[in-house]
């Protein structure tokens, strides 16, 4: 695992990889790279990237990022022969510098899309602004309900009968931004916030990897003005109204 905590560091000497050229020679899919950040468990992360196992996908998992040392889910990746790295924000006096250091870490695996799962720091407009278009994120909520914390337990207060999951562009705005497929479940009056937590993550499981799926086959475009358009999709919702 390379560890990175400086922001003059020069990634370039520390990061080896290799292009494989080939691809389009063996009439292979050509595929999409994607590199994944994390700040904890990554069990979305790990649902991800067993897309890359079947050998017609077209998923191919470059590094998964993440800017805690001890995030569980870097060992995962890591005894699976993925590239790991820590950008360590706390070594970092603003958000802009760790912003600055994350993005020239992520651009040397040179990823069509950056994904977020559980990344819990908000980016500057400048990280955004760079990836625009190519960053997505899961929220748990059905946005625009629910941004920002504690969202299962904010459902249940509310008194909602329908709660999930979102996957979307990022934009500037915290857990906001063009939603690209939502999972849903029925909220039961009976039920602890961890509880719903645990079931809306089963949906998670299920509804970033299909959205990867279509992404890594141009499936997914987002427009200028902001609207996402599925292509050879006839549903992006997953859950109790499906
Ligand atoms: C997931 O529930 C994800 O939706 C949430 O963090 C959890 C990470 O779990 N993300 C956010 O709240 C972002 N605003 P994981 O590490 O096991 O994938």
């Amino acid at each position: 695992m390379a560890v990175y905590n400086l922001a003059t560091i020069d990634v370039a000497k520390v990061i080896m990889f290799v292009t494989d050229s080939s691809l389009n020679q063996t009439n292979k899919p050509e595929k999409k790279r994607f590199v994944i950040l994390i700040s904890g468990l990554g069990s979305n992360m790990q649902h991800i990237a067993q897309l890359a196992n079947d050998s017609s996908s077209r998923v191919s998992i470059q590094a998964v990022v993440s800017n805690k040392a001890s995030a569980a889910g870097l060992d995962w990746a890591a005894r699976r022969g993925i590239e790991t790295a820590v950008v360590d924000h706390r070594l970092f006096s603003d958000r802009e510098k760790f912003d600055q250091a994350l993005a020239r870490v992520v651009v040397k695996f040179e990823p069509d899309y950056v994904l977020l799962a559980g990344f819990m720091r908000i980016l500057t407009p400048g990280f955004v602004n760079q990836f625009k278009g190519r960053l997505i994120n899961i929220h748990p909520s059905l946005l625009p309900a629910f941004p920002g914390l504690h969202t299962h337990a904010r459902a249940i207060e509310a008194g909602v009968q329908r709660h999930g999951c979102s996957v979307h562009f990022v934009t500037d705005e915290l857990d906001y931004g063009p939603v690209i497929a939502q999972a849903a479940l029925e909220v039961s009056t009976t039920e602890t916030p961890e509880q719903l937590a645990q079931r809306v993550l089963v949906l998670e499981h299920q509804l970033y990897p299909k959205v990867v799926q279509w992404l890594s086959r141009d499936q997914v475009t987002l427009d200028d003005n902001g609207k996402v358009t599925l292509h050879g999709v006839s549903y992006r919702h997953i859950g109790t109204s499906e």
